[in-house]
């Protein structure tokens, strides 16, 4: 009888990485669940794609372990790594059509010509590249190159497959769409992904669990609702979304805006309906503040408060979100006084 199969696919026990005299990785253990989205989320330059490449085995770690399927990777070579990663530059061969580029990882394996073909075909069709196979990578599309790069990666079956800010080259309405078709792609295939990012809202609506790194750092791992609702440090409750740091009675608070509701001085709540989160008199705090600014989201009015008092160390207005009640363009306008009600607050350590 075999073991059963390890319940994490992927762990990172204690992995340092050091440039030179630079050390990009530092002291990070993760384990990523069988089958699950996982996603390494931090900003530019702290470490997020060192820390994939030494999981694809481009890189050893200078200390600590990565562990794949149960297994020590200690060195393992890439190409014998249960790998598969999409670059963020797509690493296409650019004077090979999309069926050349799928082909030669098959090659490499020396697959037999007509299942070579048979795989092609079903990855082709799958993402949607059927028709292209005759192509060169320059005659593609940007969203077209990102699927022939993932085809590349997952035509091999890896058992973990690594993306790299695979929406990071596409413009904003089509990384929106490419977006939805690599969760499904994910879930369909049941593939357990670790997934490099930048973008919150990438990292929030994909992911089953993220790691919030901070130079080379862990800082904080988490479902999306825990980190974005429970952060635990400054950083992290940044990194996660728009967050307002409020100082109240001593305390260190976070407050998203869509956790504050804003309403004229003279205003009593009867009456006043639709902007309303939640019943003021039912909020944990109240301040005051004057409206510094309105910005309109389309879908939602941002507006910028500056509070008269009890701002934690910082002269930066809060932002309230005001939801999808449009008269708040003018009854927010800059000047106006307002009572700022805030409905939920985390506490937090201070910046
Ligand atoms: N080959 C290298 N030599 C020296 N420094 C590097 C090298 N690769 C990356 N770095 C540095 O290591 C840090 C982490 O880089 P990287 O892993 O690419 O971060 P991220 O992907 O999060 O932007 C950065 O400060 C970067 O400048
Ligand atoms: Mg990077």
């Amino acid at each position: 009888m075999q073991d059963e199969a390890p319940l994490f696919d992927v762990e990172l026990n204690s992995v340092i990485k050091n440039y030179g005299s630079f050390r990009a990785v530092d002291n990070f253990s993760l384990s990523v669940k069988r089958g699950s989205f996982t996603t390494l989320l931090g900003p530019s330059g702290c470490g997020k794609t060192t820390l994939l490449r030494i999981i694809a085995g481009f890189y050893e770690p200078d200390s600590g372990s990565v562990i794949i399927a149960g297994k020590d990777q200690r060195g393992i070579p890439p190409e014998k790594r249960s790998t598969g990663i999409v670059f963020q530059d797509y690493a296409l061969f650019p004077h090979m059509t999309v069926e050349e580029n799928l082909a030669y990882g098959l090659r490499i394996r020396k697959i037999d010509p007509r299942t070579r073909k048979e795989e092609i075909l079903k990855t082709a069709d799958s993402l949607g590249l059927e028709d292209l196979l005759g192509r060169y990578p320059g005659e593609l599309s940007g969203g077209q190159q990102q699927r022939l790069a993932l085809g590349r990666a997952i035509i091999l079956k890896p058992r973990i497959l690594l993306m790299d800010e695979p929406l990071s080259n596409l413009d904003a309405k089509l990384r929106l769409r490419v977006r939805e078709e690599l969760k499904d792609i994910q879930r369909n295939l049941g593939i357990t992904t670790v997934y490099v990012t930048h973008d919150q809202e990438e990292a929030l609506s994909l992911s089953d669990y993220i790691a919030v790194m901070n130079k080379g750092c862990l800082e904080q791992a988490g479902t999306p609702q825990e980190v974005y609702n429970f952060p635990r440090t400054s950083f992290a409750a940044d990194f996660t979304g728009p967050a307002n740091f409020i100082g109240h009675e001593g305390k260190n608070y976070l407050v998203r805006p869509e956790w504050i509701t804003l309403r004229e001085p003279a205003a009593t709540f009867a009456g006043q309906g639709r902007d309303t989160l939640t019943e003021p008199g039912k909020a944990l705090f109240e301040l005051t503040g004057t409206v510094a600014g309105a910005d309109y989201f389309g879908r939602a009015m941002r507006v910028r408060v500056r509070l008269d008092s009890a701002v934690g160390g910082t002269a930066a207005p809060v932002t309230a979100d005001i939801g999808y009640d449009l008269s708040g363009q003018d009854r927010f306008k800059a000047g106006t006084a307002v009572r700022v009600f805030v409905n939920t607050a985390r506490e937090i350590e201070s910046a």
